[in-house]
């Protein structure tokens, strides 16, 4: 099994990568986590706020109690990152991570395995946010489930996955259950706090990318919300100007 620090980890995914021209593999083990680290994609910036993030969803999420273990849905999981790190620590949770792409889905895979993870995180689902969900059951999703989580999607897709994610949480959540998402937000029109200058040149640089995407105004964010029948409950000051944003039932 891997350490917890990314850093840690992600070296020796490199040594294992750069000691395979070198010396042949001995055993079936060495080749699966050998093939594995080829698959484990690695995100420096999902490394670095994995801590931070995984430190509020410990406070937020009370350890599950009772018979049935707690069900965190990711939603855009991409390298699998946070799903094997922030789901440490959280008692009675099981994480079900999704991304609709292939590669990621696989990395996701890859660091379950790397991390030695399958007991706290299920296989990943592939999974457009967009997906009508009531064919979510279809593909493997568990409904209802006790809390969504999303990082940096809603300003890296177009409009409608941010439409998309409260219209889904709405249908699955249980009723007691929250939606955190994670990223950038521009908060300066109604909310009067100015948004960093790194900030400004980031959703500079992803509109020059995509017209489509962009850093969202939370106002625009808790109108949707609103009409999915979420309200923001918490807001919390993350890192890098990031904020970590608490959704629930109004
Ligand atoms: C910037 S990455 C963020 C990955 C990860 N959550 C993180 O914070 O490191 C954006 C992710 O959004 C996913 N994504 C894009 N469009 C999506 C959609 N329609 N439904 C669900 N996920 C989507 C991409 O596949 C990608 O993994």
């Amino acid at each position: 099994m891997l350490g917890f620090a990314f850093g840690g980890s992600a070296s020796l995914i490199f040594a294992v990568r750069s000691s395979r021209a070198r010396l042949p593999l001995r055993n079936l083990a060495r080749d699966c986590v050998s093939m594995a680290a080829d698959r484990a994609q690695h995100s420096p910036a999902a490394e670095r706020n994995a801590l931070p993030i995984r430190n509020e969803l410990r406070r937020i999420l009370k350890p599950a109690s009772g018979s049935r273990p707690a069900i965190m849905l990711e939603i855009a999981a991409g390298t699998g990152q946070h799903a094997v790190l922030c789901s440490a620590e959280l008692p009675g949770w099981v994480w079900v991570p999704t991304d609709p792409d292939e590669t990621a889905v696989e990395s996701i895979a890859a660091w379950r395995e790397l991390e030695a993870a399958q007991d706290r995180v299920q296989m990943p689902i592939q999974l457009d946010v967009r997906q009508d969900p009531e064919t979510w059951l279809a593909v493997g999703v568990p409904s209802p489930v006790d809390a969504f989580f999303c990082a940096n999607m809603i300003h890296i897709a177009p409009w409608e996955c941010c439409v998309a994610l409260f219209k889904a949480a709405s249908h699955h959540l249980r009723e007691h259950g929250c939606l955190v998402t994670y990223g950038p937000y521009l908060e300066d029109v109604l909310h009067g706090i100015p948004t960093a200058p790194s900030n400004l040149a980031f959703d500079q640089s992803l509109k020059s990318r995509n017209p489509e995407w962009g850093i969202r105004k939370r106002e625009d964010v808790e109108m949707v919300a609103q009409r999915a029948g979420l309200v923001l409950s918490e807001r919390v000051q993350m890192p890098a100007n990031n904020l970590l944003l608490v959704w629930r039932r109004a």
